[in-house]
C-alpha cells in the first residue's frame, strides 16, 4: 500500500499519482488489480450506484457500508472515504465524532471534504489523528449553488482559490483534489503547494489524475463532462442482459456446458 510519504514523494519527483472511486469490493478488486496508487469512496456513489440526481442524499452510514466493502475488495490500497453533505456544520464535536467514525469503521487511510470553509475542522480531524483530503474548485455538494460548470474563471476567483488551497494545506491537509477548474491555474497551485494536488478536470500539471470509475468505463449512468475520457466501455451490458433474456426464454441457456451432466436418478429410490 501507498502510504502518505509515498505519495509525496510521487510529487517531488514528478511521478504523476493515480486515484479511481471504487464502491463495492468489486471495483475496489479491479483498481487493487490495476495497481491504481489510491481510490477514492466518492459520494458520487449517490449518483453512480444510488441512483439519486446529486451526492446531497448520501448519508454517513452510506458512506461507511461501500467504504468497508472497497476495504475488502481493496486491502493493500490508499483508500480515501468522502465526508457527505450534511456531515459538517452542526457542531465542532458532532462534526468530529463523524469523522472518527467515518475514518475508524471504514479503515480508510484518509476523509475527504470539500469546501474552503473547512480549515477548522481539517485542524481539528488532524490533531487527532485523521488525515484530510480538501476538495476544492468544482465541488459537487454544492451544485445547488454554482451548477456543474468550471470554477475559478476570472482573476479574482482565481486568486481566492490560490488562498484557499494555501490556506487547507496550513490546516493540516494531506492532499488536495481540484476539480473542473483552468489548467493554468491547477499548474500554479500545484507549484505553490507541498502536499499531492489530484486533478479532474484540471488539465494535465497536477500531481496525479481522478476519475469516476462509471464515467471511464462508460456505464452510461452519469452525464458526461467535458473532462472525462472513457477507457472502457460497459455500455454494452444492456445488449448482453438482453442476449440473457432471449436464451433462457429460447432454452439455449443453460447449455450441456454450463451444466452438471452426471446422472443421479437411478440411484434416487422412488
Ligand atoms: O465523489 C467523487 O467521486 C469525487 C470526485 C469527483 C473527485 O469527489
Amino acid at each position: 500500500m501507498k502510504t502518505l510519504n509515498q505519495l509525496l514523494d510521487m510529487k517531488q519527483s514528478n511521478d504523476k499519482i493515480s486515484m479511481v472511486t471504487a464502491y463495492d469490493y468489486p471495483s475496489a478488486k479491479q483498481a487493487e488489480s490495476a495497481q491504481i496508487d489510491t481510490i477514492l469512496v466518492g459520494d458520487s456513489l449517490g449518483m453512480t450506484v444510488l441512483g439519486y440526481d446529486s451526492t446531497v442524499q448520501v448519508t454517513v452510514d452510506d458512506m461507511i457500508h461501500h467504504a468497508k466493502a472497497v476495504r475488502r475488495g481493496a486491502p493493500g490500497t490508499f483508500i480515501i472515504v468522502d465526508v457527505p453533505f450534511g456531515a459538517v456544520g452542526i457542531n465542532e464535536q458532532s462534526d468530529l465524532e463523524t469523522a472518527v467514525k467515518l475514518y475508524q469503521q471504514t479503515q480508510a487511510n484518509a476523509i475527504k471534504a470539500e469546501g474552503a470553509h473547512l480549515t477548522q475542522y481539517i485542524e481539528s480531524c488532524s490533531n487527532v489523528g485523521i488525515p484530510v483530503v480538501s476538495h476544492l474548485g468544482l465541488t459537487p455538494q454544492s451544485v445547488g449553488i454554482t451548477g456543474y460548470k468550471m470554477q475559478a474563471n476570472t482573476k479574482e476567483a482565481a486568486q481566492q482559490l490560490i488562498d484557499d488551497a494555501y490556506n487547507v494545506q496550513q490546516a493540516g491537509a494531506v492532499m488536495l483534489v481540484l476539480e473542473a477548474i483552468p489548467s493554468d491555474l491547477a499548474a500554479k497551485i500545484t507549484k505553490n503547494l507541498d502536499i499531492p494536488v489530484i486533478g479532474i478536470g484540471a488539465g494535465k500539471s497536477t500531481d496525479g489524475q481522478v476519475l469516476v470509475y462509471h464515467d471511464l468505463l462508460n456505464y452510461e449512468v452519469n452525464h458526461q463532462a467535458k473532462f472525462v475520457k472513457q477507457y472502457g466501455d460497459f455500455s454494452k451490458g444492456v445488449q448482453a442482459l438482453s442476449l440473457y433474456n432471449t436464451e433462457v426464454k429460447s432454452q439455449q441457456f443453460p447449455s450441456d456446458a454450463h451444466t452438471y451432466k452426471k446422472q443421479v436418478m437411478n440411484e434416487v429410490s422412488e
